[in-house]
């Protein structure tokens, strides 16, 4: 984007309100668990609402899969509902179209024509904005409307907004976080009960907490599009869906997380968000990632337990904040929904724009390959007199440093837990490939990343 360009996005003179007292007509796309509680709140905070915006909430009609299965909800009584979210949209009175379907390819449709004709959208789709956040932005700024998504990331912690606003001025250096609340209940429940994955998966299965289909949350894919949105926040730069190196909790076991344990460690699933420096200091690329990690016992988020989510980031000036609450469920998704509704309908009413994804740094999104991390590696070798010796040269030979070495006996072999110095992730890896094809490894258990 230019710099007029960023100038015009701020100014109010180039989108002018509709003035106060008037009313602002709002679609409503899908009626799920997240739709159904965003029509009771603006339902019931209507008079403060109508306050903080300067003119009424108006919900001109609510778009569903199935009108008869929703035409008996108390939340719909008096509203319009339809089967058309086209024609919806497509309806002059409708300022604000907030979107809470789910899914990519129709909800990207409908986003796409509500911004292309002028609508300001709010959406809770972290996989949409994870997949097409440039084309939505690009279309948001070409029809000079508003685009929130506060609640893709994280529900009602305020994660997008304070990028987006709070540290608008800051340079973000790293954020880190837990941002799946299905995962961090299951890695919580397998820590406090000795579970193994399969019975945790199954409890949070029964309380709620998993959906029937897991996927998206157990292979991390969910974090992952949260992740690509945070990443493309905090450092001016367009990071997708792709860029982002997942990896889930699947093939955690009860062993890595008592090992975890005895080493005062806590394992989360955790999204990290980075820059990548030169020699000179500067950045020279952004990288994003998922995976399941060993946070040490006193750090702020191993400490975060249940379903809830916790994100770390450190800016320049800032130093260190810590966001924390729940991440997920119909009020809490509702409450950043209604946030970003509140700000949406404001500007319809007096004119302006919030403040866009900027991704004007461009900085080049580099593979996992490039990054430095520490891994905790733990196998099973053949007690013998100079295995210790074979396998440290094996390390030198991949480049990789040597923090700290632990053995202990087992049957007639031996199990090591190895700890390394910070290595590139390429290194790493091949160090567990030439570790899994070494004659006296019997077996590689687990590999886990540190967190310093
Ligand atoms: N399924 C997600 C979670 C919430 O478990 O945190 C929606 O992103």
């Amino acid at each position: 984007m230019s710099l007029e360009h960023a100038a015009a996005v701020e100014s109010n003179g180039n989108y002018p309100g509709k003035g106060i007292g008037q009313p602002v007509g709002v679609a409503v796309l899908g009626k799920g668990t997240v739709g159904t509680e965003v029509l009771r709140l603006i339902a019931e905070f209507s008079s403060n609402l109508e306050h903080r915006i300067g003119g009424p909430i108006e919900v001109r009609g609510v778009a569903v899969s199935n009108v008869d299965k929703h035409k008996n909800a108390p939340e719909v009584q008096g509203l319009y509902l339809t089967d058309d979210a086209h024609e919806l949209i497509d309806r002059d009175d409708v300022d604000v179209v907030v979107e809470v379907i789910g899914g990519i390819d129709y909800p990207r449709e409908l986003v796409l024509k509500a911004l292309r004709s002028g609508k300001s959208v709010v959406t809770a789709n972290k996989a949409l904005v994870a997949a097409h956040g440039s084309e939505l932005a690009d279309a948001a700024n070409e029809a000079g409307v508003d685009l929130y998504y506060e609640a893709a990331v994280a529900a009602a912690i305020p994660v997008v907004g304070m990028l987006r606003r709070s540290l608008a001025g800051d340079k973000v250096e790293r954020i880190a976080g837990i941002v799946n609340g299905t995962t961090n209940f299951i890695l919580d429940a397998m820590a406090s009960t000795g579970a193994s994955y399969e019975d945790a998966l199954a409890e949070a299965t029964r309380l709620g907490y998993a959906e029937a289909d897991p996927t998206a949350d157990v292979e991390g894919h969910d974090a992952a599009s949260k992740a690509a949105i945070l990443a493309s926040m905090g450092f001016h730069t367009r990071v997708t869906f792709d860029d982002v190196y997942c990896e889930g909790i699947t093939n955690i076991t009860a062993e890595d997380i008592a090992a975890a344990k005895r080493a005062n460690q806590t394992i989360k699933l955790l999204a990290i968000c980075e820059r990548l420096y030169d020699e000179h200091g500067e950045t020279r690329a952004v990288n994003a990632r998922v995976h399941p990690t060993l946070v040490p016992n006193d750090h702020p988020l191993a400490t975060v337990d249940k379903s809830y989510n916790a994100i770390f980031v450190e800016a320049e000036a800032a130093g260190r904040l810590m966001f924390y609450g729940n991440g997920a469920g119909g009020a809490p998704t509702a409450s950043a929904v209604l946030g970003d509704l509140v700000g949406a309908a404001r500007n319809k009413i007096h004119g302006g724009r919030a403040p866009a994804e900027n991704p004007y740094a461009d900085y080049p999104v580099v593979g996992f390959e490039e990054v430095t991390t520490r891994y905790h590696i733990n196998m099973t070798v053949n007690d013998r007199v100079g295995v210790l010796a074979d396998l440290a040269r094996q390390f030198a030979n991949s480049n990789v440093s040597l923090s700290a070495v632990r053995q202990e006996e087992a049957g007639d072999g031996a199990h090591l837990v190895v700890v390394t110095h910070q290595a590139t992730e390429r290194d790493l890896q091949d160090i567990v490939r030439r570790l899994a094809d070494h004659e006296d490894v019997r077996s590689v258990n687990s590999v886990l990343r540190l967190q310093d």
